[in-house]
């Protein structure tokens, strides 16, 4: 059953600090902020939200005084574990896009450069699904370690797959049916969004399975319409531009196509694959949060004199 909102934040983790979702303001955030670390040394989730600026000493966003560079180190030094949300926080996102005017990149870079080796989990996305944090949170509260992570520090329950696979589209890509132009006959029947840019096929995700929103099926990007751009994949989103055909990880489309059904329009239901889906409740974070009361310190961060 899923916690409710109220439950999650109030029962089964401790929210201490958060910018907006807190009722102190100014000062007293701060201090707050200061306690917080000092009460549960070693025991916090550091969540970070956000590209982080780098360029001249990183004062290009800062937070009651210090810039977001230090913030981050100084917490994350005394945090068991930071998780990055959101495409900006793990890889750049949009800040770092080309030219980056303020030398914009992610949490785990910034920490790797300065030697901080507390564990770095990201959830990439834009927005990122809501599950995949919650998942990761209270599976590091149930089981005092995070779950397994991929290459690019991703949990694997989450972006194990890519979208192409799971994409309730995909009978209309093997059989050669697509949208050409937006609002074309293709486009109108709900065929496959390829050829106008769709990056499902270089994009790991659990989008097609996991939906947004809890409002049902099709609640996600493809499934209203739209080209998957990637934004949750390094090297895709913000980088490479919306019309131009993806680079397909596993398959590629051939060049010429044949109907697996001669005759008729659709396909039948059941070729779409389901992916465990994971239980939790949606809930907003901006800025840098600290959930407490959690697992033990990285001792390698207590060597450390930062
Ligand atoms: Fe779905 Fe995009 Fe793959 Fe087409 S290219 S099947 S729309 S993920
Ligand atoms: Fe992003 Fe593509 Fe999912 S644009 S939200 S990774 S469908």
């Amino acid at each position: 059953m899923k916690p409710r909102r109220q439950q999650l934040i109030l029962d089964l983790i401790s929210l201490d600090y958060h910018e907006t979702v807190m009722a102190a303001a100014g000062h007293q955030a701060e201090q707050v902020l200061q306690e917080t670390i000092t009460k549960y040394d070693g025991k916090f989730i550091c969540v970070v939200e956000g590209g982080i600026p780098t360029k001249d000493n990183g004062i290009y966003c800062k937070i009651g005084g210090k810039t977001v560079m230090s913030l981050l180190v100084e917490m994350a030094m005394d945090a068991a574990a930071v998780v990055a949300i959101g495409s900006c926080a793990s890889w750049g996102g949009i800040p770092s896009s080309d030219p980056n005017p303020t030398g914009a990149t992610s949490a785990h870079e910034v920490l790797t450069s300065k030697g901080v080796k507390t564990p770095v989990v990201n959830i990439p996305g834009c927005p990122p699904n809501p599950y995949n944090f919650l998942s990761t949170v209270l599976y590091y509260v149930t089981f005092k370690k995070l779950p397994e992570l991929d290459d690019q520090a991703r949990p694997k329950f989450a972006y194990g797959r890519i979208i192409h696979e799971n994409c309730e589209r995909r009978p209309h890509f093997d059989a050669g049916r697509f949208a050409v132009h937006f609002g074309d006959e293709g486009h109108r029947k709900g065929y496959c969004l390829f050829k106008i840019g769709c990056k499902g096929p270089e994009t790991f995700n659990n989008c097609p399975t996991l939906l947004f929103n809890d409002i049902g099926s099709g609640a996600w990007p493809v499934g209203t319409g739209h080209p998957c751009f990637g934004c949750s994949e390094k090297g895709v989103g913000f980088t490479v531009p919306l019309h131009s055909p993806a680079r397909p990880k596993y398959i590629t489309p051939p060049s010429f196509f044949t109907d697996v059904f001669p005759g008729k329009e659709g396909v039948g239901a059941g070729t779409k694959a389901l992916a465990a889906g994971v239980a939790g409740v949606a809930i907003g974070a901006a800025g840098a949060a600290m959930l407490s009361g959690l697992g033990k310190k990285d001792e390698d961060n207590k060597d450390k004199g930062e």
